[in-house]
């Protein structure tokens, strides 16, 4: 994919791809252009067959510092409800193919809460996560109530959230907010490493794996359940579930299709 954006880069290394906030000057703040823009690159990557990973980090010192607060400033309430902006975070959360979100420096706010909407976090150890839009008179609004409330529970959560405290790395590592807590020298090196492995994994059983995670979030154990017996069943229709099987059988490495 070429890069045709304004607030993105984007680019790919065979099954991997990577994209990256760029606007540093005022530490990435996610504009609602650089939102719709992320969501364009997320949706055309997880429709790319090629595609099996796919990297989220910031260029610069930080991941982002949050929403962009310029942008928002003299917004009215009714003109924000007609924009309904929140609907693209909604597609975010559709996309089926595993997101790495690679955090160095700050993650605030709406960064933050486009962390949350990562499958796995790979941070640095000068990372600091934090939702402080109680400081700035408001609250989070993409998302991040809910899904903090879910990862971490409502006690700490409401501390964060009333507080607008800075969540370190070593914090966030503890309460299960990120997978790996790494160097900040060797944290893309490791990340790609990461993501090189997990692309060689089944696609289509990584992709319904997710699908049902997400559901054990939003639904009772029952009807996750169902959700999960059904996604099991359907691989049993896949090329990788025969090559799986046959290459334990054979004592060899599977090769994964996708198909
Ligand atoms: N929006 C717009 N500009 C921002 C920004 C933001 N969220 N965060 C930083 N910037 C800009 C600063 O204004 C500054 O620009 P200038 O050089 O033109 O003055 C530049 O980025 C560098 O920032 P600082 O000089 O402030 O850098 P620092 O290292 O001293 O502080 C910081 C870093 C603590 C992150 C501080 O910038 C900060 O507090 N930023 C705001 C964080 C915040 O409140 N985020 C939540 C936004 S609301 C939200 O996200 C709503 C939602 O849920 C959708």
């Amino acid at each position: 994919m070429s890069n045709t954006y304004q607030y993105i880069l984007v680019h790919t290394d065979g099954p991997i791809a990577h994209i990256q906030l760029n606007r540093p000057k005022v530490l990435n703040a996610l504009n609602r252009q650089m939102v719709s823009e992320i969501l364009h690159a997320l949706e055309s990557f997880d429709q790319d067959n090629d595609i099996r990973v796919i990297l989220l980090s910031g260029v610069g010192r930080a991941f982002a510092a949050g929403a962009d607060i310029d942008e928002m400033a003299e917004v009215h309430s009714t003109d924000l409800e007609l924009l309904n902006q929140f609907t693209d975070w909604d597609r975010i959360a559709w996309i089926k193919k595993p997101i790495i979100g690679v955090v160095h420096g700050f993650a605030l706010g709406g960064a933050f809460e486009l962390a949350l909407c990562c499958d796995l976090l790979w941070a640095a150890d000068d990372a600091e996560f934090g939702f402080p839009e109680v400081n700035l008179g408001i609250m989070p609004g993409a998302g991040g109530t809910q899904r903090l409330t879910k990862l971490v529970g409502k006690t700490k959560a409401m501390e964060w959230l009333f507080t607008g405290a800075r969540i370190t790395a070593k914090e966030a590592s503890q309460f299960g907010i990120v997978n790996k807590l790494i160097s900040k020298e060797v944290l893309f090196e490791e990340a790609i490493k990461f993501a090189h492995a997990l692309a060689k994994q089944p696609p289509i059983a990584i992709r319904y794996i997710k699908e049902a995670v997400l559901k054990a979030i939003d639904l009772s154990l029952y009807e996750g359940m169902q959700y999960e017996r059904k996604n099991f069943s359907l691989l049993f229709s896949t090329e990788d579930q025969k090559e799986g099987m046959k290459a334990f059988i054979e004592k060899r490495e599977p090769d994964f299709k996708g198909r």
